[in-house]
């Protein structure tokens, strides 16, 4: 079942000044809503947002949250790339909100809006991030050294740094995992962000726990469950090289050289 809301005169669009077009363009959004309050079934509604295209899909969420139905659920926070909250399926594919303009979408078509998948949806555009969190706390994601705190700081030379540098980009969005094919069809895989993360630390010549991290991605829910689709680095917004570092991971479990 699908249905549709529209605003005849959104409290965002400023009436153009005189001799000059209005920016604003209708573009229909296409969200995929679910309550579990009110039935188990997931429905499409359609809802006409007066929007420049210049703007973002985020922004249009606002919109509708704002001025149509207020009981639109989804995340955000920083509304600029950082905190990794909003990351949803956007015709069809996973991106962010914040970061998704609308002109480079075809605003001529229903823009699709969805949760990401593999994960268990709560409302609307908010899944249970929970099993995704686990896998990133599994794998020690912070840095483990021995004996006694150092005196002065932990030295490290540029090209050491440059090992791992990739890999501290990740703002934990999600939507690398959650466009796994492995991750949608067993929730048990660790997932490419937690072992982006994990090779954050494995390739950092201070750390010591590498060995550790090795052995709990050499688990038959690890590493080895990849099967190289590449969905994961397409769907990266830090166009990290989560691939690369997968496959970095998988020979140094090999080699035992790190
Ligand atoms: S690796 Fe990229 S897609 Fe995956 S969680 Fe980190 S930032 Fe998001
Ligand atoms: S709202 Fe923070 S990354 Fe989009």
């Amino acid at each position: 079942m699908s249905t549709a809301a529209t605003l005849d005169k959104p409290s965002s669009a400023p009436e153009g000044a005189k001799g000059t077009a209005s920016p604003y363009i209708t573009v229909t959004f296409r969200i995929r809503r679910f309550n579990p309050e009110v039935s188990d079934e997931s429905t499409w509604q359609d809802f006409q947002v007066e929007i420049d295209p210049k703007e973002r899909v985020l922004d249009g969420l606002h919109k509708i949250k704002w001025d149509m139905d207020g009981s639109l659920t989804f995340r955000r926070s920083c509304a600029h790339g950082i905190c990794g909250s909003d990351a949803m399926r956007i015709n069809g594919r996973n991106r962010l909100a914040c970061k998704t303009l609308i002109k480079d979408l075809n605003p001529d078509k229903p823009i699709t809006v969805e949760p990401i998948k593999g994960l268990t949806v709560l409302k609307d555009l908010v899944v249970d991030m929970e099993p995704f969190f686990q896998a990133y706390r599994d794998v020690m994601p912070f840095l483990i050294t021995k004996g006694n705190e150092p005196t002065r700081e932990r030295r490290q030379s540029a090209a050491d740094r440059e090992r791992f540098d990739d890999t501290t980009k990740c703002i934990l969005c999600a939507a690398c995992t959650s466009s796994c094919p492995v991750f949608w069809n067993d929730g048990q895989y660790f997932g490419p962000a937690a072992i982006v993360n994990a090779h954050r630390f494995i390739f950092d010549s201070r750390d010591e726990a590498g060995e550790q991290r090795l052995e709990i991605l050499n688990d038959k829910d690890g590493v080895w469950r990849c099967r190289t689709t590449f969905n994961c680095t397409e769907a990266c917004p830090r166009g990290i090289e989560i691939t690369k570092a997968i496959q970095e991971v998988k020979r140094a479990l090999i080699t035992r050289r790190f």
